[in-house]
């Protein structure tokens, strides 16, 4: 090898692993994201909500009545991909109600929608990026595993859709959206329900 062809070896190499370098940096910073999930048909326009769009889905304010289901609480911490919380962030979730029906008025399946769930709500996330909800265990309907849709916006933008799963579902192995994800992400959508003070929770913290 001639020195000049050395020479040009050795910056090659050089620009090589300094590309690399930077290709791996970026990708571990992407990778800890929580990974993106289609919006669905049944994301409630505002005027199909009903005006208590708080982050207890379970009790309608007004009503006497609780929502059918197994109540859960649903809570976790909300960052940046440089672990920095991400505060007073507004985190809207939206499911169906225990019978399988979508507070939506495109879900015209012949089922009767449950009076009183909220099938909507939305909390702001706290000076540690905190978020909590009360809602029921997500239920099936036909097509799909269980599960729960999740936004999270930065004022009007955007910064986030995804959906959450029930971790150990045996429905979850047969939804095409689920079994796109890697076992990586999986586990960053999956709630783990544990029984805490208050009752069933499990905790999903979020990376938008
Ligand atoms: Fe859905």
């Amino acid at each position: 090898m001639t020195i000049e062809n050395k020479t040009r070896r050795f910056i090659l190499l050089a620009l090589t692993s300094l590309f690399g370098g930077f290709t791996f940096v970026g990708r571990a910073i992407a990778d800890t994201r929580t990974p993106k999930a289609a919006e669905g048909p049944f994301y409630p326009t505002p005027s199909m909500r009903v005006p208590d769009t708080d982050n207890d889905l379970v009790k309608i304010q007004g009503e006497v009545e609780e929502a059918g289901g197994e109540i859960i609480t649903l809570r976790g911490i909300v960052t940046d991909r440089y672990a920095r919380p991400l505060v007073g962030h507004r985190v809207e979730i939206w499911q169906c109600d225990v019978n399988g029906k979508y507070l939506h008025t495109g879900d015209n399946r012949n089922l009767a929608y449950d009076q009183a769930f909220q099938g909507f709500g939305h909390d702001m996330t706290d000076d540690n990026g905190a978020y909590i909800f009360r809602t029921i265990k997500p239920t099936t309907y036909p097509g799909r595993t269980p599960h729960i849709h999740v936004k999270v916006c930065e004022g009007d933008r955007e910064l986030l859709t995804t959906q959450f799963y029930i971790k150990g579902q045996a429905n979850n192995a047969q939804d095409s959206l689920f079994n796109r994800l890697s076992a990586v992400e999986i586990d960053r959508v999956s709630m783990d329900f544990v029984e805490g003070e208050g009752g069933t929770e499990a905790t999903v913290n979020i990376v938008a």
